[in-house]
């Protein structure tokens, strides 16, 4: 299977890139299943209901979301209703929408895509560890399910290294968001899952983790209330990861990171 995980989707700059590029990245790459991050995607904070209606008609399979899953609050029906989009799975109990979806790929071909949140430098929130076990528990890699995608959402590297290593094998890819920064660790680890530790985001590099930069430096600086942040809405690199995995076992044959326009050094994988 042929995925492509795109990272948080950064303001108006990164949902109008995301939406004009998705359609060409699924085809030069053959995409079969594209899955991307939108906690952003309004004005940094949060996803409104028709932006996440745009991203899924511009090809995207399923959306995850994060920490800011719920800044703008028209997105809880509407993820009642949209299984397609995800929030994490260890929210506590009763919280709206699913920490997982099952997508039909093509005729036959299942996958499991499932979001979790760190808890390291993070909210408190039930453990993502036990809690991806748990689910897991319910599939089997190479029988029920032909892939599976687990998007980590965390602020620390060893938070998702762990989770990663822990789940080595019994999921097709492991994919950290939330920092905003693509690390350049991707790998296949022993048992066959397919790492990033971060995807990076669709945004506007000249910025502070795609806040407009001076409001958001300041408050480095000094530490006093300053201007409101918003988004910087230059030009966006759009920055994700390419995975292949075989079908029959479910792990992964390939990883190799995708960075288009904007700032970052360009990457995008052959054949
Ligand atoms: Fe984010
Ligand atoms: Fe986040």
């Amino acid at each position: 299977m042929r995925i492509l995980f795109l990272g948080d989707v950064m303001g108006r700059t990164g949902r109008d890139t995301v939406c004009a590029i998705l359609p060409r990245l699924r085809e030069v790459l053959r995409i079969d299943l594209a899955v991307v991050n939108a906690e952003n995607a309004s004005h940094g904070f949060g996803l409104g209901p028709d932006m996440a209606s745009n991203l899924l008609a511009a090809g995207a399979d399923v959306l995850t979301l994060g920490n800011h899953a719920w800044d703008r609050k028209e997105i809880i029906p509407y993820i009642a209703q949209q299984p397609r989009l995800i929030r994490p799975l260890n929210f506590p109990p009763g919280t709206p929408g699913f920490g997982s979806v099952v997508v039909e790929v093509s005729a036959g071909r299942r996958a499991l895509v499932l979001q979790a949140m760190g808890r390291l430098f993070m909210d408190p929130l039930d453990c993502p560890f036990r809690g991806t076990a748990e689910l897991l528990s319910k599939y089997r890699l190479g029988g029920s399910v032909q892939a599976i995608v687990a998007d980590i959402h965390a602020e620390a590297s060893s938070e998702k290294m762990a989770y990663a290593h822990m789940f080595d094998g019994q999921v097709s890819f492991v994919v950290g968001t939330h920092t905003h920064c693509p690390t350049a660790d991707a790998q296949v680890l022993p048992g066959g899952t397919a790492f990033q530790s971060d995807a990076g985001m669709c945004g506007d590099y000249d910025s502070v983790i795609g806040m407009i930069k001076d409001n958001a430096a300041m408050r480095f600086w000094r530490k006093m209330p300053s201007e409101k942040l918003g988004p910087a809405e230059g030009e966006a690199t759009v920055c994700g990861v390419f995975v292949e995995t075989n079908d029959a076992t479910g792990h992964a044959l390939r990883i190799e990171p995708v960075r288009v326009g904007g700032r970052l050094a360009p990457a995008m994988p052959e054949g």
